[in-house]
């Protein structure tokens, strides 16, 4: 029988106490009613007993719109198609997409559900069709929503073989999942849908003409690789954060920096248009519709234009003739097998210690310590930090 608690401030370290002597037992956060305290509880006490044997393990679920439940209980996934692996979690990256679609309803097949997009562990199985992964080997992967199997906040997640990635040697678990969603994302939104060379593929002298890339957000984790990896492609960016993370930016490769703090909209783009002129082909936002438009009006009103709106779009935004919106669908990492190289170059360029990560702030206390984690990132102050949970 499955007991559920339902949290709230003055109770949690009485209930987590409860917790403690209970073999199923499931703890209810509302969003709105979570505490920081209980955080701090469980990251000294860690609640979740982990034994190799069982059939069952901990997850966090989502049990209805708005509300997680800790579930000490839950079926372990195992193999159930011949190219899939086992990995037993041991880092889970925090991104927006998690708080985003418990609070909204979006993203969730059905009830419970396991939510997490990517994450750093150890394969503990491997399916009779995988060749180049090994039970023991440190990994991380990138995964879809689709499949509650793979929500990265649980113990252990069941992937496809192709998603899963080894940690190059100069990267620890602690940083490995951040390059499953920002890592990627940057890598595709680049490689795949925005038609920029990859490095590892550019001939000496493939420099050409001045090609502007402007990265509305340059701060955020996803825009700190897209910098990073654009400036190795030979391009050159101009990004806008605030004042606090301009010096970040720049020290990533961008060659100008817009600071947004105390201006108009009109002001930005006046800012970004005298800097670069009409010269700016590819832009990537990553901050939303409102600045999705703005970049619209930054970008050359002449020349081929490709736009990758990474947080959204307005529907009914006008789009000049001269410009293509792409939409960057991160499942096909997971839909299309070949899309194994876009990991297998990042992982390169990693490996050879031509990337920056973002600064971790890293939260122990395991599965317990997500939602309060994922709170944090919804108040939106990160400055450029990526939050990571050691379970
Ligand atoms: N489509 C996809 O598959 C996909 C994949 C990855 C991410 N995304 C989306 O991309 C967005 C970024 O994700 P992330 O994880 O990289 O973000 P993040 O690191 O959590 O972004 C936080 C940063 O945003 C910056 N910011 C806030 N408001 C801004 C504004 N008005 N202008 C410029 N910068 C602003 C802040 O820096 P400053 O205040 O210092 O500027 C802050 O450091 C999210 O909306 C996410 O959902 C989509």
């Amino acid at each position: 029988m499955t007991e559920t608690l339902t949290l709230s401030r003055p109770t949690f370290r009485g209930l987590l106490r409860r917790l403690r002597g209970h073999s199923r037992a499931t703890l209810v956060a509302p969003v709105e009613e979570k505490s920081i305290e209980a955080a701090d509880v469980a990251r000294n006490e860690p609640i979740v007993e982990k034994s190799p044997n069982t059939t069952v393990q901990s997850a966090l679920l989502v049990v209805s719109k708005g509300t997680y439940s800790l579930d000490t209980n839950h079926p372990r996934p195992t193999i159930l198609h011949d190219n899939e692996v086992i990995i037993r979690t041991k880092a889970v990256g925090l991104n927006p997409i998690d708080w985003k679609s418990v609070a909204y309803n979006f993203c969730l097949p059905s009830y419970p559900w396991v939510i997490g997009r990517e994450l750093s562990g150890i394969v503990t199985e491997v399916g009779s069709a995988v060749s180049d992964i090994a039970i023991g080997d440190e990994v991380w992967t990138s995964t879809y929503y689709r499949d509650s199997r793979a929500g990265c906040f649980q113990e252990y997640v069941a992937v496809p073989g192709h998603t899963v990635m080894p940690i190059p040697s100069r990267v620890d678990t602690d940083e490995a999942p951040c390059l499953g969603v920002a890592g990627l994302t940057a890598a595709m939104t680049l490689w795949r849908w925005l038609n920029v060379p990859c490095p590892l593929q550019l001939q000496p002298e493939a420099h050409g003409d001045e090609e502007w890339l402007l990265i509305w957000g340059g701060s955020t984790v996803t825009g700190q690789f897209a910098t990073q990896l654009a400036v190795l492609s030979g391009l050159k960016v101009i990004t806008v954060t605030s004042s606090k993370t301009e010096r970040l930016s720049r020290s990533l490769g961008a060659t100008h920096v817009v600071t947004r703090d105390g201006k108009t909209d009109d002001e930005i783009v006046e800012g970004i248009r005298l800097a670069v002129g009409d010269k700016i082909t590819r832009a990537i936002d990553l901050v939303g519709p409102k600045t999705a438009g703005l970049a619209l009006r930054a970008v050359s009103s002449q020349s081929p234009v490709s736009l990758a709106p990474l947080a959204m779009i307005a529907a009914d935004q006008e789009v000049g003739s001269n410009v293509t919106v792409h939409t960057v669908e991160m499942k096909q990492f997971v839909l299309d097998s070949s899309c194994r190289k876009y990991a297998q170059w990042l992982n390169a360029l990693v490996g050879e210690g031509r990337i920056v990560f973002p600064e971790l702030r890293k939260i122990d206390g395991g599965l317990a310590a997500i939602v309060d984690g994922l709170d944090v990132l919804r108040q939106g102050d990160m400055s450029g930090k990526k939050l990571v949970i050691r379970l």
